[in-house]
């Protein structure tokens, strides 16, 4: 597009209907509209969207999508899922649909149809994870391998380690799956206390198999392994998750121990890979296929619904409501539901390592913001921190609450109390309590500034039956989509990582120096900083 972005027609549009929405209350707007519940919610895949409770009516839902269609998302889209080079500055594709395409679907790609490809991968796993299950894979000694440890970080790590939490009623019984991300050695001491190497299979997950914490991690767990067992029981202790076959051999792993994956599977949106591995000796291969069949669900949702029924399309725009038009640049992803923990994290990649980027895909200066800042921790623990804030503090903070109609422990008595407080949170920030109120209550006038709540803070909720397998991978999808929605918008490229490069040479020329085997050129603060680590740490 040649107008520049904030100073195209639609855009200036939104902005000038955002300033109709002063003094404007969602009190008043469910006052006015008895059917505002039915208007602002749609459902697909399992999953119900309630977005009643944001700071929008049909024409800011009208002017969203005019922005959407201007900006060609429906082509962009199609360009996606073609399999063309949507990953500009890395000339790649960014075909994660394809990894969760059913045996025998066609996906109408440039080139190739990759789909035969992903499922020998998938068989070669489910025919491993069986081996394992079954005892017929075992470790040097004889004994069955039970505890796996997952190797990786980033997208090879905070999909794995969400997914092992979130599909906890779906855990092998025998399986014990832990994970080491960190370089920090103290995460593979702590990870691998009580475990005996006999029975333990590491899984080394990295993309490039290359990655500094991922490497440094892999060598350690194969010393902790070969001192206890020799030489030869890497063969049997080591598996390797990969698109890099030459290094996974260089580190002394056959290529039949390695599952591969390819160039257009982007590091966060590879959980449905082969980096998925560890998620399938957790659960099985049955339920790693009900997973994908919910990821493809939500894709062919995201393809074929009109853009105003369309999930992906109505989380991603409302997101970029806030962050552009209301100067909200964070939004919180509450899940009250314990299995989720670990959502908001695998979020933050998702979204803040997809459209953190400051120029468009010419390499020019975004003229907004971008990449909404994303946060969150289980309810209701969050309510007993951080609400407060949300509810009464001076910045305006869209939350996602995400809960499940059924519950998946034993003391089914408490899900009732775990639901009711996520519905009252999301009513709570909606509507919040007015003086007259608290004054009606009998509340002292110089308690009452105190104990007001302005309300107008907006939520969406998502609600789904039960935290299925299914559900996980349509909630992933979700989520992706919105992410992919949103830097359409922006004309950013959301498949791309720059911004992690800097930080890991500036830190192998740090290590030289602290080594004392360079001397690079650092300002006076770097230069201080090592010295007195240094200084410090001793010999
Ligand atoms: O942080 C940068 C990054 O490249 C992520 O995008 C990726 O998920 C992570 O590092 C791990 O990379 P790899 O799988 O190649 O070890």
């Amino acid at each position: 597009m040649s107008v520049s972005l904030n100073t195209w027609s639609v855009w200036q549009d939104l902005q000038q209907h955002r300033q109709s929405w002063d003094g404007v209350t969602l009190r008043q707007l469910f006052r006015e509209d008895p059917q505002r519940a039915q208007r602002f919610s749609a459902e697909a895949c399992g999953l119900y969207l309630d977005y009643s409770k944001h700071l929008i009516d049909s024409e800011t839902v009208r002017l969203l999508m005019a922005l959407a269609r201007g900006r060609h998302l429906e082509d962009r889209r199609a360009a996606m899922f073609a399999g063309e080079p949507v990953n500009r500055t890395e000339g790649r594709a960014a075909l994660h649909a394809a990894l969760r395409a059913p045996k025998g679907y066609v996906m109408p790609t440039v080139g190739m149809n990759v789909v035969p490809e992903v499922h020998q991968v998938l068989e070669h796993m489910a025919a491993f994870t069986r081996s394992i299950h079954e005892g017929r894979w075992r470790g040097a000694t004889g004994r069955p391998l039970r505890k796996v440890v997952n190797v990786g970080i980033g997208g090879s790590y905070l999909g794995p380690e969400m997914a092992w939490k979130a599909l906890r009623a779906y855990r092998h019984p025998d399986m014990d799956l832990r994970f080491v991300a960190n370089v920090d050695g103290a995460t593979f001491v702590d990870v691998t206390a009580g475990l005996d190497p006999a029975e333990t299979l590491f899984i080394i997950s990295s993309k490039t198999f290359t990655t500094l914490e991922t490497m440094t991690n892999a060598h350690q767990a194969r010393h902790w392994i070969t001192s206890a067992l020799g030489e030869a029981a890497v063969a049997k202790h080591f598996v390797a998750v990969s698109t890099n076959t030459d290094a996974v051999k260089a580190f002394g792993m056959d290529a039949e121990h390695m599952f591969g994956f390819w160039d257009w599977v982007g590091g966060r949106y590879s959980m449905d890979s082969a980096i998925g591995l560890s998620t399938m000796l957790a659960v099985g291969p049955e339920h790693f296929t009900e997973m994908l069949a919910g990821f493809h669900a939500m894709d062919i949702h995201f393809q074929t619904a009109p853009l105003e029924r369309n999930l992906p399309v109505l989380l991603g725009l409302l997101a970029l409501w806030y962050n552009n038009f209301w100067a909200a640049h964070t939004q919180a992803i509450l899940p009250y539901a314990h299995d989720l923990a670990r959502f908001p994290a695998y979020l933050q990649q998702l979204q803040m390592e997809s459209n953190g980027k400051r120029v468009d895909e010419d390499g020019h200066p975004v003229p907004v913001d971008t990449g909404t800042i994303i946060w969150g921790e289980p309810g209701t623990d969050g309510q007993h921190s951080f609400y407060q804030l949300i509810h009464q503090g001076t910045r305006l903070i869209p939350c996602d609450f995400i809960g499940f109609c059924r519950p998946l422990s034993a003391l089914a008595e408490q899900h009732d109390l775990l639901m009711a407080n996520l519905i009252a949170q999301a009513e709570a920030l909606a509507f919040g309590k007015t003086a007259e109120e608290l004054r009606a209550e009998g509340v002292a006038e110089a308690q009452v500034p105190f104990r007001m709540f302005p309300g107008n803070r907006p939520s969406s909720v998502v609600l789904a039956d039960a935290l299925t397998p299914h559900t996980l991978g349509a909630l992933v999808a979700l989520y992706e989509h919105s992410v992919f929605t949103q830097g359409v918008i922006w004309g950013i490229d959301s498949f791309d990582q720059w911004g992690v490069e800097l930080g890991k040479i500036l830190a192998q020329r740090i290590v030289a120096d602290i080594r004392g085997a360079a001397g690079h050129p650092h300002d006076a603060s770097t230069q201080a900083l090592m010295a007195r680590y240094l200084l410090i740490r001793g010999d």
